[in-house]
């Protein structure tokens, strides 16, 4: 598509190509073209009434994919840009994670398992039996991780008063079992999918995990989410259970704990 910096952003042509599901990168390409326009939320709000947001969308929806990757790339866009993103974006962004969710529930048998850790205190999860769902392993909890959680359990005073980062919480087994027969100082569960994190918020929710934790959007991919988790937080330990067997994936892996471990020894001087 031609740039055209001379002519204000038509949406009349974005809806067009959003409503026959035209590749994203053409409209993405188009916005980049008028991006000044989208400083504002007035023209956000225009975009969002001429794409995922349009009245057709509740009668004819695209596919979910498509339009959760429309929300994805635009915001990525803008904020590429650092530029505000208006509230009505968060809102519908939420609105399609959280029906791809339900989708996911109904398809992929999602129920709650309930672990009796060695203290009698009881963790109940929400995961699915599947192995793999939407691209991650995420969704069901594996050996490793109760594997670890025992070990813990078993030697409290390796994480007492201490500030641990995990890497690929998946549904949280390993975490929430220390929140709640260890009393480290501060706990931060990690992932990178969407959905992962979602099911992961819900089943610390429902496990009276205290105060002390929070979730953090690290993505071994992006050196940034790092940066950004160590902005604001120093860890003593890190751990991590069966987060990948994938050669290509390990480079960044060690990236990744190369960054925390640098953190932990300026930490400990
Ligand atoms: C096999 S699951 C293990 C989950 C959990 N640790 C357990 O043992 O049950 C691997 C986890 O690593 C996460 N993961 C994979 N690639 C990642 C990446 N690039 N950045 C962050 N997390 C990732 C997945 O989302 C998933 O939760």
């Amino acid at each position: 598509m031609d740039s055209n910096d001379d002519k204000s952003m038509d949406m009349q042509l974005i809806s067009k190509l959003f409503f026959s599901k035209q590749p994203i990168n053409i409209i993405t390409d188009y916005l980049r073209d008028h991006i000044q326009e989208l400083s504002s939320d007035e023209t956000q709000e225009q975009l969002l009434n001429a794409t995922i947001g349009h009245k057709l969308m509740n009668k004819y929806p695209l596919s979910l994919k498509y339009r959760q990757l429309f929300a994805k790339k635009v915001i990525q866009l803008l904020e590429s840009e650092d530029f505000t993103i208006c509230d009505t974006f968060y809102i519908l962004n939420g609105h399609l994670l959280s029906q791809s969710m339900d989708t996911i529930k109904n398809n992929y048998n999602f129920n709650y398992l309930n672990y009796v850790l060695t203290s009698g205190q009881i963790v109940s999860l929400q995961e699915s039996n599947n192995l793999v769902i939407d691209g991650t392993t995420g969704l069901t909890t594996w050996s490793a991780a109760k594997h670890l959680a025992y070990f813990i359990e078993c030697n409290p005073h390796i994480v007492k008063n201490k500030n641990i980062v995990e890497l690929g919480s998946g549904v949280g087994m390993t975490g929430i079992c220390v929140l709640k027969t260890c009393y480290p100082h501060s706990y931060t569960f990690s992932d990178h999918h969407p959905l992962v994190l979602q099911v992961l918020q819900n089943n610390i929710d429902i496990n009276n995990c205290g105060q002390n934790w929070r979730i953090s959007n690290i993505d071994w991919f992006d050196p940034y989410s790092v940066d950004n988790y160590l902005n604001a937080n120093d860890p003593d330990i890190i751990i991590a259970s069966d987060v990948t067997y994938d050669p290509q994936v390990i480079g960044y892996l060690c990236d990744v704990l190369n960054k925390l471990l640098k953190s932990c020894h300026k930490r400990r001087k």
